[in-house]
């Protein structure tokens, strides 16, 4: 039996070398290893042998069965390495097999706007500054003259965070940030992400983007925000679009102010879009208050300055005819896709 052993490994290796494909190792798997293989035939001989020299030869039987797993499993990997190199090297040769399709990318609406809305103020002179998402009370309200009872403090509308920090909710925080690190002339926007506890709906959405900017040095006057504004929505939305800016309040200006540009559907006459008043509200705006440029230490009797807020989504929508904030977050594919080719 142990002579017919050792044939039967031999047998097996020489086997198991000519085998070409993985069908191949099946079958000499079978053979060699299955239900009816000899080798189970021996494990059934077992019986034959004096009870004393069962386990040894159990033993045998055993350690050809592993070395045949061995050599199969080896050939195996050899045979899959094969074929994987000689796939590479067909696609590498093969100029008639059709290409591999990669699909490009393009921009997001809010990018190409916000992109769009940098490059206008930039022609203009401004800078970008950046501020964090996560910010404080004082860089929020504190410091934009926000009184402590203000309601856009109210957790219903402010995410807090553990810790005592807060998400942003406007962009306003930058200009305190701003005015921390530099002395004036200042002249900067500062486009970025904010937050609020709003259920989404057709022109909210808990996270949005908003455009702040900030002019600060000596001389500055109202007539420098209006003229800023309709510049900006010339360039923006062109030149026959005009401007005009309504008393409002905000605890960080003073006055304050809510600016508007004439109807981009319909030029003013009145429509669905700008509810038939002929005017599209884009952000609140004012002079900075003295109180805030007492709270980062810039002289509020030598100094004046002006500041603003657009909303990016806003402009987004009106740009692209875009019905409901919801479908810039949604991030439908066959929505992206009409930007594409609107690589910037
Ligand atoms: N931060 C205000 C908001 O989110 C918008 C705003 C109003 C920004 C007046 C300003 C400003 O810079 O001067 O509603």
């Amino acid at each position: 039996m142990q002579e017919q052993l050792s044939e039967l490994v031999r047998q097996a290796e020489s086997d198991i070398s000519a085998c070409q494909n993985p069908n191949d190792i099946m079958n000499v798997k079978a053979q060699y290893l299955g239900k009816k293989s000899l080798l189970n035939g021996l494990f059934a001989r077992l019986r034959e042998l004096p009870p004393e020299e069962r386990p040894a030869f159990g033993n045998v039987i055993n350690e050809s069965r592993t070395k045949i797993e061995a050599l199969l499993e080896s050939k195996s990997s050899l045979i899959k390495e094969a074929t994987w190199i000689n796939r590479e090297a067909v696609s590498a040769t093969d100029l008639s097999m059709p290409g591999v399709y990669s699909s490009r990318g393009g921009f997001h609406p809010l990018t190409i706007v916000r992109r769009e809305i940098d490059e206008v103020f930039l022609s203009m002179g401004f800078e970008i500054a950046e501020g964090p998402d996560i910010d404080d009370d004082f860089h929020n309200f504190d410091a934009l003259n926000t009184p402590a009872d203000h309601p856009s403090r109210n957790l219903a509308d402010t995410f807090y965070l553990e810790g005592g920090g807060l998400l942003r909710t406007q962009t306003s925080t930058v200009q305190i940030r701003t005015m921390e690190s530099f002395p004036p002339p200042i002249r900067i926007i500062s486009p970025g992400r904010c937050y609020r506890n709003d259920k989404p709906d057709p022109s909210h959405s808990p996270v949005f983007h908003q455009v702040e900017a900030l002019v600060v040095d000596k001389g500055i006057s109202l007539a420098d925000l209006t003229d800023t504004l309709s510049q900006f929505a010339a360039i923006m939305f062109g030149s026959n679009v005009s401007s005009r800016i309504r008393p409002h309040f905000f605890p960080f200006t003073e006055p304050s102010a809510e600016m508007d540009i004439s109807c981009v559907a319909c030029g003013g006459e009145g429509c669905r879009i700008c509810k038939y008043s002929g005017w599209l509200e884009m952000g609140g705006a004012g002079m900075v208050d003295p109180n805030v440029f007492k709270m980062v230490g810039i002289d509020p009797e030598v100094y004046t300055g002006f500041a603003f807020g657009l909303g990016i989504e806003r402009i987004a929508m009106l740009k692209y005819n875009i019905p409901d904030m919801r479908i810039l977050f949604e991030n439908d594919l066959r929505m992206l896709r009409q930007f594409k080719g609107e690589l910037r």
